[in-house]
Protein backbone atom coordinates (compact mmCIF):
# COMPACT_ATOMS: atom_id res chain seq x y z
CA UNK A 1 0.00 0.00 0.00
CA UNK A 2 1.45 3.17 -1.07
CA UNK A 3 1.92 6.13 1.39
CA UNK A 4 -0.85 8.52 0.37
CA UNK A 5 1.62 11.56 1.59
CA UNK A 6 3.52 10.39 -1.04
CA UNK A 7 0.77 12.25 -3.37
CA UNK A 8 1.10 15.89 -4.89
CA UNK A 9 -1.94 18.59 -5.29
CA UNK A 10 -0.61 20.57 -7.81
CA UNK A 11 -3.04 23.87 -9.31
CA UNK A 12 -3.39 24.44 -12.85
CA UNK A 13 -4.69 28.06 -13.57
CA UNK A 14 -4.67 30.64 -16.40
CA UNK A 15 -5.37 34.44 -14.51
CA UNK A 16 -5.01 37.57 -15.24
CA UNK A 17 -2.65 39.74 -13.42
CA UNK A 18 -6.16 41.01 -11.47
CA UNK A 19 -6.40 37.14 -10.74
CA UNK A 20 -9.56 36.43 -12.86
CA UNK A 21 -9.82 33.50 -14.21
CA UNK A 22 -13.01 33.54 -16.37
CA UNK A 23 -16.48 35.11 -17.22
CA UNK A 24 -18.29 32.78 -14.69
CA UNK A 25 -19.62 30.73 -18.11
CA UNK A 26 -16.29 30.28 -19.54
CA UNK A 27 -12.27 31.22 -20.29
CA UNK A 28 -11.71 34.83 -21.76
CA UNK A 29 -8.47 34.16 -23.59
CA UNK A 30 -7.78 31.97 -26.35
CA UNK A 31 -4.10 31.68 -26.09
CA UNK A 32 -2.08 29.92 -28.67
CA UNK A 33 -0.11 26.71 -27.12
CA UNK A 34 -1.54 26.91 -23.88
CA UNK A 35 -4.23 23.94 -23.70
CA UNK A 36 -1.33 22.30 -25.37
CA UNK A 37 0.34 22.92 -22.06
CA UNK A 38 -2.38 22.00 -19.99
CA UNK A 39 -3.26 18.84 -21.73
CA UNK A 40 0.79 17.78 -20.70
CA UNK A 41 0.75 18.90 -17.45
CA UNK A 42 -2.64 16.94 -16.44
CA UNK A 43 -2.40 13.86 -18.85
CA UNK A 44 -3.15 10.37 -17.04
CA UNK A 45 -3.48 12.50 -13.93
CA UNK A 46 -6.83 12.76 -11.55
CA UNK A 47 -8.73 16.29 -11.95
CA UNK A 48 -10.25 17.72 -9.34
CA UNK A 49 -13.40 20.72 -11.06
CA UNK A 50 -16.53 21.96 -10.20
CA UNK A 51 -19.06 21.75 -11.59
CA UNK A 52 -19.37 24.47 -13.02
CA UNK A 53 -16.18 24.22 -15.31
CA UNK A 54 -17.11 20.60 -15.76
CA UNK A 55 -20.32 22.11 -17.93
CA UNK A 56 -18.42 24.88 -19.31
CA UNK A 57 -15.62 22.25 -20.73
CA UNK A 58 -19.01 20.04 -22.12
CA UNK A 59 -17.34 16.92 -21.54
CA UNK A 60 -14.65 14.58 -19.92
CA UNK A 61 -11.38 15.21 -20.74
CA UNK A 62 -9.85 12.07 -21.97
CA UNK A 63 -6.60 10.21 -20.36
CA UNK A 64 -7.24 11.89 -17.07
CA UNK A 65 -10.10 11.04 -14.26
CA UNK A 66 -12.61 13.58 -14.74
CA UNK A 67 -14.15 13.90 -11.00
CA UNK A 68 -16.77 16.64 -10.65
CA UNK A 69 -17.47 18.93 -7.08
CA UNK A 70 -21.34 18.91 -6.87
CA UNK A 71 -23.84 19.52 -4.05
CA UNK A 72 -26.13 17.42 -6.14
CA UNK A 73 -25.69 14.10 -4.90
CA UNK A 74 -28.11 12.84 -8.44
CA UNK A 75 -25.91 14.53 -10.18
CA UNK A 76 -24.10 12.48 -12.90
CA UNK A 77 -22.41 12.34 -16.71
CA UNK A 78 -20.81 9.47 -18.48
CA UNK A 79 -16.85 9.74 -17.85
CA UNK A 80 -17.18 11.42 -15.10
CA UNK A 81 -17.24 10.61 -11.14
CA UNK A 82 -19.44 12.70 -9.28
CA UNK A 83 -18.86 13.29 -5.73
CA UNK A 84 -19.94 16.05 -3.01
CA UNK A 85 -17.06 16.73 -1.13
CA UNK A 86 -13.49 17.86 -1.51
CA UNK A 87 -12.19 15.62 1.15
CA UNK A 88 -14.34 12.47 -0.78
CA UNK A 89 -12.91 14.09 -4.21
CA UNK A 90 -8.80 13.68 -2.45
CA UNK A 91 -9.82 10.22 -1.21
CA UNK A 92 -11.24 9.16 -5.24
CA UNK A 93 -8.53 10.33 -6.34
CA UNK A 94 -5.78 8.55 -4.13
CA UNK A 95 -7.80 5.19 -4.99
CA UNK A 96 -7.71 5.92 -8.40
CA UNK A 97 -3.55 6.76 -8.62
CA UNK A 98 -3.44 3.21 -6.15
CA UNK A 99 -4.95 1.45 -8.58
CA UNK A 100 -2.48 3.29 -12.00
CA UNK A 101 0.45 2.32 -9.91
CA UNK A 102 -0.73 -1.05 -9.16
CA UNK A 103 -0.67 -1.54 -13.09
CA UNK A 104 2.09 0.69 -13.74
CA UNK A 105 5.30 2.44 -12.20
CA UNK A 106 3.95 6.34 -12.25
CA UNK A 107 6.81 8.20 -11.83
CA UNK A 108 5.24 11.11 -9.85
CA UNK A 109 1.88 11.12 -8.28
CA UNK A 110 -0.16 14.66 -9.55
CA UNK A 111 -3.87 15.24 -8.10
CA UNK A 112 -4.54 18.30 -10.40
CA UNK A 113 -6.64 20.96 -8.93
CA UNK A 114 -8.49 22.00 -11.85
CA UNK A 115 -10.59 24.86 -10.81
CA UNK A 116 -12.66 27.35 -11.38
CA UNK A 117 -12.66 29.99 -8.74
CA UNK A 118 -15.00 27.64 -5.66
CA UNK A 119 -12.75 24.66 -6.02
CA UNK A 120 -9.29 26.80 -5.61
CA UNK A 121 -10.55 28.52 -2.83
CA UNK A 122 -11.10 25.26 -1.23
CA UNK A 123 -8.23 23.45 -2.16
CA UNK A 124 -5.29 25.49 -2.36
CA UNK A 125 -4.72 25.49 1.17
CA UNK A 126 -3.40 21.93 0.55
CA UNK A 127 -1.54 22.24 -3.04
CA UNK A 128 2.49 21.93 -3.21
CA UNK A 129 2.39 23.53 -6.63
CA UNK A 130 0.82 26.22 -8.88
CA UNK A 131 1.29 25.73 -12.72
CA UNK A 132 0.39 29.75 -13.42
CA UNK A 133 -0.47 30.86 -16.88
CA UNK A 134 -0.68 34.91 -15.84
CA UNK A 135 -2.05 36.98 -18.58
CA UNK A 136 -0.79 40.50 -19.19
CA UNK A 137 -4.34 41.59 -19.01
CA UNK A 138 -6.45 43.57 -16.30
CA UNK A 139 -9.55 44.79 -18.14
CA UNK A 140 -12.08 42.13 -17.70
CA UNK A 141 -13.93 40.74 -14.37
CA UNK A 142 -15.50 37.83 -13.38
CA UNK A 143 -14.98 34.68 -11.27
CA UNK A 144 -10.95 35.47 -9.59
CA UNK A 145 -8.44 33.15 -8.36
CA UNK A 146 -7.76 33.38 -4.29
CA UNK A 147 -5.14 35.64 -3.08
CA UNK A 148 -1.75 34.20 -2.26
CA UNK A 149 0.66 34.71 -0.04
CA UNK A 150 3.94 35.78 -2.24
CA UNK A 151 6.38 34.70 0.54
CA UNK A 152 5.32 31.36 0.78
CA UNK A 153 5.82 30.48 -2.65
CA UNK A 154 9.05 30.28 -4.72
CA UNK A 155 7.87 31.94 -8.24
CA UNK A 156 9.89 30.84 -11.16
CA UNK A 157 9.44 31.91 -14.29
CA UNK A 158 9.30 29.42 -17.55
CA UNK A 159 8.43 31.01 -20.50
CA UNK A 160 7.10 34.26 -21.85
CA UNK A 161 5.21 35.30 -24.90
CA UNK A 162 4.86 38.26 -26.04
CA UNK A 163 1.48 40.69 -26.84
CA UNK A 164 0.20 39.65 -30.82
CA UNK A 165 -2.95 40.86 -32.64
CA UNK A 166 -5.06 38.25 -31.48
CA UNK A 167 -4.10 37.74 -28.06
CA UNK A 168 -1.72 39.80 -25.07
CA UNK A 169 0.93 39.07 -23.42
CA UNK A 170 1.39 35.80 -21.02
CA UNK A 171 3.49 33.98 -19.00
CA UNK A 172 4.02 30.27 -17.48
CA UNK A 173 5.23 30.09 -14.00
CA UNK A 174 5.74 27.44 -11.53
CA UNK A 175 4.94 28.53 -8.13
CA UNK A 176 6.49 25.73 -5.52
CA UNK A 177 5.33 26.44 -1.67
CA UNK A 178 8.32 27.57 0.61
CA UNK A 179 7.08 25.29 3.37
CA UNK A 180 4.75 22.92 3.59
CA UNK A 181 1.23 23.19 2.38
CA UNK A 182 -1.09 24.55 5.31
CA UNK A 183 -2.68 20.96 5.46
CA UNK A 184 -1.22 18.05 4.08
CA UNK A 185 -3.86 15.27 1.53
CA UNK A 186 -2.99 12.90 4.19
CA UNK A 187 -4.91 15.25 6.94
CA UNK A 188 -7.26 16.91 4.79
CA UNK A 189 -8.46 13.20 3.64
CA UNK A 190 -9.00 12.52 7.46
CA UNK A 191 -11.17 15.04 8.29
CA UNK A 192 -13.80 13.24 6.75
N1 LIG B 1 -8.64 30.09 -16.24
C1 LIG B 1 -8.61 28.88 -15.71
O1 LIG B 1 -7.55 28.27 -15.53
C2 LIG B 1 -9.91 28.25 -15.32
C3 LIG B 1 -9.94 26.94 -14.85
C4 LIG B 1 -11.19 26.39 -14.48
C5 LIG B 1 -12.34 27.15 -14.60
N2 LIG B 1 -12.26 28.42 -15.07
C6 LIG B 1 -13.44 29.27 -15.17
O2 LIG B 1 -14.00 29.41 -13.87
C7 LIG B 1 -15.39 29.67 -14.00
C8 LIG B 1 -16.15 28.68 -13.11
O3 LIG B 1 -15.74 28.86 -11.76
P1 LIG B 1 -16.83 28.96 -10.57
O4 LIG B 1 -16.12 29.38 -9.33
O5 LIG B 1 -17.98 29.78 -11.05
O6 LIG B 1 -17.37 27.46 -10.49
P2 LIG B 1 -16.63 26.05 -10.18
O7 LIG B 1 -15.63 26.23 -9.08
O8 LIG B 1 -16.17 25.46 -11.46
O9 LIG B 1 -17.86 25.15 -9.71
C9 LIG B 1 -18.65 25.56 -8.62
C10 LIG B 1 -19.57 24.44 -8.24
O10 LIG B 1 -18.81 23.42 -7.57
C11 LIG B 1 -19.65 22.79 -6.63
N3 LIG B 1 -19.07 22.97 -5.28
C12 LIG B 1 -18.42 24.06 -4.80
N4 LIG B 1 -18.04 23.87 -3.52
C13 LIG B 1 -18.46 22.62 -3.19
C14 LIG B 1 -18.37 21.85 -2.00
N5 LIG B 1 -17.75 22.31 -0.89
N6 LIG B 1 -18.91 20.61 -1.99
C15 LIG B 1 -19.52 20.13 -3.09
N7 LIG B 1 -19.64 20.82 -4.26
C16 LIG B 1 -19.11 22.05 -4.30
C17 LIG B 1 -21.02 23.43 -6.72
O11 LIG B 1 -21.74 22.67 -7.69
P3 LIG B 1 -23.36 22.54 -7.63
O12 LIG B 1 -23.90 23.90 -7.93
O13 LIG B 1 -23.67 21.52 -8.68
O14 LIG B 1 -23.70 22.06 -6.23
C18 LIG B 1 -20.68 24.80 -7.29
O15 LIG B 1 -21.76 25.44 -7.94
C19 LIG B 1 -15.72 29.52 -15.48
O16 LIG B 1 -15.72 30.80 -16.09
C20 LIG B 1 -14.57 28.72 -16.03
O17 LIG B 1 -14.33 28.95 -17.40
C21 LIG B 1 -11.07 28.99 -15.44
Amino acid sequence: MADISQNRLVCVVAMATNHVIGDGEDLIWHLPGDLRRVKQLTMGCPLIMGRKTYQSIGRPLPGRLNIVLTRNAGFSAEGIVAVTSFEAAIARAEQWLEEQNSQTDVPERRIILFGGGEIYRIGLDCCDAIEATIVEDASHDGVRFPQIDNAAWHDELLEAIPASDSHPAFSYHRLTRIAQPAMSLAERAQST
